[in-house]
C-alpha cells in the first residue's frame, strides 16, 4: 500500500481496537468489515515511553482480517523493533518521532520492507507527533514518509479530550506536505468523539482515529463506525 492508495479513500476512519472486546477479537473485526471499515489501529505501548503497557507482535498476528493493520507504535526506540511487527502482518507502521534517537533511520529501513500480506504493496512509513512536539521535526524526513499522523492527546489512554490547538497543527502539516509535492496522507490521532468528529473533519484530516467512540460498550459497534464515517465523509475538507 503506498500513501496514494491511502489517499484514494481519503477520508477514512482507523478504528482503535483496543477499546473493543479483545475476548472476541474476531467477531469484533467482523463487525469493522460489515460496517464497510478499511482499517484496523493498535495501539502498541511499552511501559517505558508510554506509561500504560498495552499489546505487542503476537497482537498484530492474531487480527485475522481483511483490514489494513495499522500500528501505532509508542515504544522506546523502535528501530529495533519494525520488523517484527512487518513480519506479522503490519500495513502500516505508524512511530513516535520522540521515542526513536534516529526517526530518519527508521523510515529507511521501513522504506525497504516487504509487506507480508501482499508483496505488491509496502508499507506504509507513518510519523505520529505528540501535542507538545515542534512541527519542525517534519521537514527533514518528508522525502521518506507516506503519512503523518498528529495527536490530539498524549500518548497514553483512549478516552481523552481533544487538545483544541490541533486544527492549527493540522493545517500547518498540510502546508508542509503540500510544499514537498509528493503524496503523503495526513491523519488525526485521539479524543474524536460522535459529537465532535464534524468538527475534526472540516479540520481536513485524510485519516481519523477513533477507538472508544466505535467501542463505546453500550450502542451497536456497527452503527457507531457508519455514523463516525458518515460524518467525517460529509464534514470534510480533505
Ligand atoms: C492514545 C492512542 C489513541 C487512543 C484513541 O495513546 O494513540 O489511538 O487510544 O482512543 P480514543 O478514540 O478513545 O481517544
Ligand atoms: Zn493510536
Amino acid at each position: 500500500m503506498t500513501a496514494s492508495q491511502l489517499l484514494a479513500k481519503s477520508p477514512q476512519l482507523s478504528v482503535g481496537i483496543l477499546t473493543a472486546n479483545l475476548g472476541t477479537l474476531d467477531e469484533e473485526l467482523r463487525r469493522l468489515e460489515r460496517a464497510g471499515m478499511t482499517m484496523v489501529h493498535t495501539d502498541v505501548m511499552d511501559g517505558v515511553f508510554c506509561p500504560m503497557l498495552t499489546v505487542g507482535v503476537p497482537f498484530v498476528a492474531a487480527q485475522r482480517t481483511s483490514l489494513r493493520k495499522d500500528v501505532h507504535l509508542m515504544i522506546h526506540e523502535p528501530l529495533a523493533r519494525v520488523g517484527e511487527f512487518v513480519k506479522a502482518g503490519a500495513d502500516m507502521i505508524v512511530f513516535q518521532v520522540e521515542s526513536a534517537s534516529n526517526p530518519h533511520r527508521v523510515l529507511q529501513v521501513l522504506g525497504d520492507m516487504a509487506n507480508e500480506n501482499d508483496s505488491a504493496r509496502g508499507i506504509i512509513r507513518g510519523l505520529a507527533i505528540s501535542p507538545g512536539t515542534p512541527l519542525e521535526v517534519l521537514p527533514p524526513l518528508l522525502d521518506h514518509l507516506d503519512y503523518v499522523m498528529l495527536l490530539a492527546i498524549n500518548p497514553g489512554w483512549g478516552g481523552q479530550k481533544f487538545i483544541p490547538a490541533t486544527a492549527a497543527r493540522i493545517a500547518r502539516v498540510r502546508e508542509m506536505v503540500a510544499g514537498h509535492g509528493g503524496p503523503i496522507a495526513v491523519g488525526v490521532d485521539g479524543g474524536v468523539t460522535k459529537a465532535n468528529i464534524a468538527a475534526v473533519a472540516a479540520m481536513g484530516p485524510d485519516v481519523v482515529v477513533t477507538g472508544s467512540a466505535v467501542f463505546d460498550g453500550s450502542s451497536a459497534v456497527e452503527a457507531n463506525a457508519q455514523f463516525m464515517q458518515a460524518q467525517l465523509r460529509a464534514s470534510s475538507t480533505s
